[in-house]
């Protein structure tokens, strides 16, 4: 056994190849320092980030007031386990309560855990208050969504990659469209034993599909009408990415649950929250549910840096302004290679564009490469969907030199 020093992006790569699980299609760079927008390879070609680590470094990365929160609190306390008290959670859970309006908070790590906790706080509410039977509550997901990877979580996907070999899958889901309030009306009207109806503002790995304008309300009345509980997955698309701290404001809801990751930790850790008010969370007893390193105190110094930057630096206001000027300049670029860029869609700074692939079999995975080359970096989904969600703390100045990359780019390939 031998330690490694990587000194080229070549070695890096050939390394993860033949000692990694092959689980993930990387471009092939090789990142070694970042600093709010910029991000610098191996050998030192300096690039833009146009993926933001899928929205998890909201506030740039390295942010400074955020590492200064970890390097603190690594110094003086980084892990308890729940057994004990710390004396950093309280006032985390204090500050995500007041600021999303919620009376409780449950913090884990990954997006994946939150969604459980929430499907298991859904379930635990339909039980002890709507009475339903024992083993029979239903969640209502929707089609095309994306809310992680555990075994539970993909027994609710429609995408083949993500289930296909791994069954068997697990009960108690009912998938309905997207976008679509009659198809959630008669699936709530068709059983009394749903508690939740589950979904993403915006459908973020689905290649950002926005629903229609009022679909958020429209669910939620329709919830309440049939007393079932709203759980917004804003992992992706919370906390400033769209242009408002939350998708959901775009319908002025409130979410019965909602669900937080990602950005909740500027990149910095793996971070994410629960929040409801006590008739749900309190469903929950001792022992019930957690996690070793959910709520310690390293994460929770850390998510309140994290917001704070995010209200500090009026991130959530810029990504609205500089989200108009990139879409801007996205559908004047695609009037002028139609055949090419044939859709332009997002809120904030959460954007896509659809690629044709060319004629000659090239596609939105050429085209990322031919970005990359060009110095900035965006990932390419579902084959022909690009998507494009810089940091929030990208300057006008910079976000135009970025869309001058992406317009010579296209109009070259
Ligand atoms: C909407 C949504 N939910 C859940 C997840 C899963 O989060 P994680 O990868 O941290 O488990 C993601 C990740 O992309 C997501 O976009």
């Amino acid at each position: 056994m031998s330690t490694q020093t990587i000194t080229s992006s070549q070695q890096a790569i050939d390394t993860e190849h033949k000692y990694g699980a092959h689980n993930y299609h990387p471009l092939p760079v090789v990142l070694n320092r970042g600093e709010g927008v910029h991000l610098w390879d191996v050998e030192g070609k300096h690039y833009y980030d146009f993926l933001s680590a899928y929205s998890a470094v909201n506030q740039g990365h390295c942010h400074p007031k955020i590492v200064n929160a970890l390097v603190e609190q690594a110094q003086q306390l980084t892990l308890t386990s729940r057994a004990f008290y710390n004396d950093k959670l309280g006032a985390a859970e204090k500050y995500v309560c007041e600021l999303f309006g919620y009376d409780k908070s449950l913090f884990m790590n990954s997006g994946a855990e939150a969604v459980e906790t929430a499907i298991k706080l859904a379930r635990k509410w339909g039980y002890l208050k709507k009475g339903i039977a024992p083993h029979n509550a239903e969640i209502i997901v929707v089609e095309h969504n994306f809310h992680g990877r555990t075994t539970g979580i993909i027994s609710f996907s429609t995408d083949p990659d993500s289930t296909k070999g791994f069954g068997p899958y697990m009960p108690g889901y009912k998938v309905i469209p997207y976008n679509d309030v009659d198809a959630l009306e008669l699936a709530l009207k068709e059983n009394p034993n749903v508690c939740g109806f589950m979904v993403e503002p915006i459908q973020g790995e689905a290649g950002v599909v926005l629903p229609d304008e009022g679909y958020l309300a429209k669910a939620y009345e329709l919830c309440k009408e049939y007393s079932v509980l709203l759980m917004a997955d804003e992992i992706q698309t919370g906390i400033g990415r769209t242009g408002k701290l939350l998708a959901s404001y775009y319908d002025d809801v409130k979410a019965d649950i909602l669900i937080l990751g990602k950005a909740l930790s500027g990149g910095v850790l793996p971070v994410s929250c629960v929040l409801a008010n006590d008739d749900i969370m309190l469903c929950i007893q001792p022992g019930e549910h957690g996690s070793t390193f959910g709520g310690n105190p390293l994460a929770a110094q850390v998510a309140v840096a994290a917001l704070e930057v995010i209200k500090n630096e009026k991130l959530t206001q810029n990504a609205n302004k500089l989200g108009e000027v990139f879409r801007e300049r996205m559908r004047s670029l695609m009037s002028k290679r139609p055949e090419l860029v044939t859709l332009v869609r997002g809120r904030g700074l959460l954007n896509a564009i659809v690629v044709e692939p060319t004629a000659d079999g090239r596609t939105a995975w050429d085209v990322c490469v031919e970005l990359m080359n060009k110095g900035l970096l965006a990932k390419p989904t579902h084959g022909d969907i690009i998507r494009f969600a810089p940091p929030l703390v990208m300057t006008e100045d910079q976000l135009h030199e970025c869309c001058d990359i992406i317009e010579d780019v296209i109009l070259n390939f």
